[in-house]
This record gives structure tokens, C-alpha cells and sequence, in this order.
């Protein structure tokens, strides 16, 4: 077989059998493909798509790369939700002790934030002494004591994501939609779970900028999961904004804090809800995801769901006391405000801005290499449907290093979107596809 006849074909929209793909992605992994010609397949790819055969191919090559794991030791439904990245986006932290408290659990793995959108490793590292779980046993201990079972990506794990991943950044080929769910998919078919809940961000902050394209790549990975035989769920949903109205790390933990105590902003409350409803459903607890408000309710009235989390951090070397003593967290010494510039009905927040607003503070990394300071952050304080008055404050700036304060004071200026007519006030589900 040569690598430049798999490449032809690709170029001439043939369908390539499930060797010659195998042969492609095993031989690269090996160092016996050079960038260049994956690269050119990649670019083909790009423009040309994969059929559900060689994507399924190319998914399982992917994952068996690989080490995977498994979780038999773990009696309990395992739900695996992953999220295409946003901005403030704390679901995970919110819905696993959720879910444990409503007798399942969570299998997933977590990555930390790179650019504008934040990742869940940071925001509990920003808990003193809290250790990311790195190995099966470590996951398996604390998520037999509490029902969550996060894990930190490693290099073992799909290895040969990460090397086509970095080929992508740097040959324009990322926003390739079979590509983009082979690469989700090849980790969730990595470790175990009875079912799999992607939550597709459509909108500014997010890979998929509009309804159409985010549908079809929750077509693309829904293909995937069930030739793999496994149970997938999506929902779609808006990232016209950023989700809640704390960005940052500790910052998130505390809004995630205060939606299990049962203040939670509506747009996070609607995506939290829905996925525990579709997690409740694919259990076999309830045949209506309408069934599952009650239930959700009732752990986090009943204080159940914060006790898990609670459990969770101290499990994991972090002081769970926390929950109620937020002087714990890291804090921010400076705070500025930010006060508009001009006046009407919030269209739209771009959270791509938002969320680089609160990298360059230091909340996120610009490279892989960077530092993260947990302690700063933002708080938006209007949502998409408020109205604003010149001069109304619409955020607030937590910060340690004043170096890049008024760009981001500027960023967030920006990214605020005003229209003269009354805005209806956004979903936060724009669908859900079972
Ligand atoms: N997330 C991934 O894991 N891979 C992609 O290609 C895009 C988003």
C-alpha cells in the first residue's frame, strides 16, 4: 500500500476500505508517514468528507491508539457528558454531583483550557491541594465513595489524537467536521460508560457558530457512537453568551456551588437539567424528560447533591468545607468595574471575547505552556434580553496583574452586542437529539 495512492483516492471522493485507513493512521502513529502527506490527507479530508464507513474506521483506529479503560469494578450507570468547550461553561461540576446524587455515575475525562474556553482540570486545580485523579484506581476509589469518577487526559490515552490534533492546528484543517468527531469520539470510545451526552456549544464562543453545522456534527458522532454500539445522546445549545455569569476558575466553583444550593442562574440550570433528565431517561428511571425536574429538585432541596461534591473535593485532597466557607478559594486582590458605553437591549455577548477578556488576566492560557492564576476572573452582570443605560455597570474585572486589565475592559465593551427593539430572552437548549 502507498500512502500517496490513500491520498489520491481521498482527493477523487473514493471511499477508502477499512485497511487502507488503518494502514494510514497506524503507519503515521509509527513515525512511517511524514506530516506532509497527512497533512495532505487531512486537507482532503477537509473538503471532501468521510463516509460513515471510513469514519467509523477512522474513529476505532483512533481510540485503539491507545490505552482504554474500563470501569466494571464501578456498580453504577455511568454517564459520560462531554462539552465541545465554551466559556463559564461549569456544567460538569454542577451535574456530576447531580447525577451522583441521583444514584449514577460519572466516567469521563476532563482537559484543561486552552484560548478562550476554560476546562474543568483548572477550575477544581484552583481548589488547594486537589489532585486530578491520573490512573483507573484512583477513579475507581473515589468515584465508588462519591459517584464521580473524573480523570485527567494523559498521553496514553488516544495518543494519536494528539499528533493529528497539533497537524490540524497548523494546517488549517481543525473545523473539519468528520474530524472534529473522530476526535471527540475516539475518547469517549476510549473509556467505559452506559451512555455517552454530548453537549454541542452552537453560537460566537464555540467550534460550531451556527444550528446547521452543529447538527451535523451531532449526526456525525451520534453515526459513530451507535457503529460502535454504544448509547449517545446530544443536546445543542446557545453560546451566543457565555453560560452563568462568572468566568474564571474559583470563580466558576463558587457559581457551581451556588447552583447546588439552589441559586443557579436560569441559562446553566436549563443545561444541567436537561442533561441529568437525558442521563435519568437513558437509565430507565423515567420515559419523559419532563419526569426528571422533580427528581433533580429533590437532591439539590434536599442538600444531597452538595454533599456529593463536597465528598468529591475532600476525596480528592481539597477541603471540602469550601462548600460553605468560599474564603477557601483563591481570591483576586483587585477588582474594576466596567460601566457601558451605550445603551439598549443585550442581542448578544460574544463569549468568544468574554472568554479571551479573561485569559489575558491570566484566567486561561494563550499556549499550552502557560500559566493559570485561579484566583482572577470576570462577573458579567447583563444577560442576553436585559436592558442597559449609558454609563450601567455590566461587569466586574477580578484581577492580580494589572498588565492587561484595560484591554480586557475594552473586550468586554466589546463584546457586548445592543439593539434598539426589546430582545426575547435567549434557550439556553436550542435541541435535543435522542
Ligand atoms: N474537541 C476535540 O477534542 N477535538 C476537536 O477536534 C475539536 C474539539
Amino acid at each position: 500500500m502507498r500512502i500517496v495512492d490513500l491520498i489520491e483516492k481521498k482527493r477523487e471522493k473514493e471511499e477508502l476500505t477499512r485497511e487502507e485507513i488503518k494502514f494510514l493512521l497506524n503507519e503515521y502513529l509509527v513515525g512511517n508517514v511524514p506530516d506532509y502527506q497527512m497533512s495532505a490527507f487531512l486537507m482532503a479530508t477537509y473538503f471532501n468528507d468521510m463516509t460513515a464507513g471510513e469514519l467509523l474506521e477512522f474513529t476505532m483506529t483512533m481510540r485503539d491508539s491507545g490505552d482504554t479503560v474500563k470501569f466494571d469494578d464501578i456498580d453504577k450507570f455511568l454517564v459520560d457528558k462531554h462539552s465541545t468547550g465554551g466559556v463559564g461553561d461549569k456544567v460538569t461540576i454542577v451535574l456530576a454531583p447531580i447525577l451522583s446524587a441521583l444514584g449514577m455515575g460519572t466516567t469521563k475525562l476532563s482537559g484543561k483550557g486552552l484560548g478562550h474556553t476554560g476546562g474543568t482540570i483548572d477550575k477544581f486545580e484552583s481548589i488547594k491541594g486537589f489532585k486530578f485523579s491520573k490512573t483507573r484506581d484512583d477513579v475507581v476509589k473515589i468515584a465508588n465513595k462519591t459517584g464521580i469518577g473524573l480523570m485527567g487526559y494523559s498521553d496514553k490515552i488516544v495518543p494519536l489524537d494528539k499528533k493529528i490534533y497539533a497537524l490540524r492546528d497548523v494546517t488549517a484543517t481543525v473545523p473539519s467536521i468528520p474530524l472534529i468527531a473522530s476526535s471527540i469520539m475516539s475518547k469517549k470510545l476510549a473509556i467505559q460508560s452506559d451512555v455517552i451526552i454530548l453537549d454541542v456549544k452552537v453560537g460566537d464562543g464555540a467550534f460550531m457558530k451556527d444550528i446547521e453545522h452543529a447538527k451535523e456534527l451531532a449526526r456525525r458522532m451520534i453515526e459513530i457512537g451507535t457503529g460502535a454500539g454504544r448509547k449517545v445522546k446530544v443536546v445543542l445549545s446557545n453560546m451566543d453568551e457565555p453560560l452563568g455569569y462568572l468566568i474564571g476558575n474559583a470563580n466558576e466553583i463558587i457559581e457551581s456551588i451556588e447552583m447546588l444550593k439552589g441559586n443557579a442562574p436560569k441559562d446553566l440550570k436549563e443545561v444541567v437539567y436537561t442533561i441529568a433528565e437525558l442521563a435519568l431517561k437513558a437509565k430507565g428511571e423515567i420515559t419523559e424528560l419532563s419526569e426528571g425536574i422533580e427528581k433533580i429538585d429533590a437532591v439539590i432541596n434536599s442538600g444531597l447533591a452538595l454533599s456529593k461534591l463536597r465528598e468529591f473535593i475532600a476525596e480528592s485532597g481539597g477541603n471540602g468545607d469550601l462548600v460553605d466557607d468560599y474564603s477557601i478559594l483563591p481570591a483576586a486582590k483587585n477588582k474594576v468595574e466596567v460601566f457601558s458605553n451605550k445603551e439598549g437591549y443585550v442581542s448578544k455577548i460574544k463569549a468568544e471575547e468574554v472568554g479571551k477578556a479573561a485569559m489575558i488576566i491570566g484566567a486561561g492560557r494563550a499556549t499550552k505552556e502557560d500559566e493559570v492564576d485561579h484566583a482572577v476572573g470576570l462577573k458579567i452582570l447583563k444577560k442576553v434580553g436585559d436592558k442597559i443605560k449609558k454609563g450601567e455597570k455590566i461587569a466586574e474585572i477580578y484581577y492580580n496583574d494589572a498588565k492587561n486589565v484595560e484591554d480586557s475592559k475594552n473586550m468586554i465593551l466589546d463584546a457586548y452586542v445592543l439593539q434598539d427593539e426589546k430582545v426575547l430572552e435567549p434557550k439556553a437548549i436550542l435541541e435535543i437529539i435522542e
